[in-house]
């Protein structure tokens, strides 16, 4: 089977109607969304999601920009995803992102960067876990 990813578009770029652009570009670069939704998540839901965080001194910020207006869910299938989804993606900071990346295009800063992506295979796992039930992976 191949790699899965878990992927969000943050709610600065669903806020500013870039969702259709970069589900695009997800697209074109060839992932197959195995699932997807759009909602709304609280502060304590973020909270969970980026545990690994909870020492950093944004997490405060980052769990209630999280929860600051809907965002969309996603779960990818390619080969390689994770790396693929990262390299898409760009660097945290938009400044740092290589030209033709989905946060040099969209990201307005380092914490408002308009998408996530999982970094590892255990993190992977878990975060299609903690936002999807397995039947809803098709
Ligand atoms: P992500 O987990 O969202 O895919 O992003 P990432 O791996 O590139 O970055 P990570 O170090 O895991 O940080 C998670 C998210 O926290 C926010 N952040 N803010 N203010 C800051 O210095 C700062 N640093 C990170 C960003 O939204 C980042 O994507
Ligand atoms: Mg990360």
């Amino acid at each position: 089977m191949p790699q899965r990813t878990f992927s969000i578009v943050k709610p600065d770029a669903v806020r500013n109607g870039h969702t259709g652009a970069i589900l695009a570009e997800i697209d074109k670069a060839g992932f197959r969304i195995a699932a997807i939704k759009k909602q709304s998540i609280s502060k304590r839901e973020a909270e969970g999601f980026y545990a690994v965080h909870k020492e950093r001194p944004f997490f405060d910020d980052l769990c209630a920009f999280m929860a600051s207006g809907p965002l969309v869910l996603m779960v990818l299938e390619k080969d390689n995803a994770i790396a693929d989804l990262r390299k898409l993606m760009g660097a945290t900071n938009p400044t740092n992102a290589e030209e033709g990346t989905i946060r040099k295009k969209f990201a307005a800063s380092i914490q408002e960067n308009a998408i996530h992506g999982s970094d590892a295979e255990d993190t992977a796992a878990f975060e299609i876990g903690y936002w999807f039930a397995g039947y809803e992976l098709i």
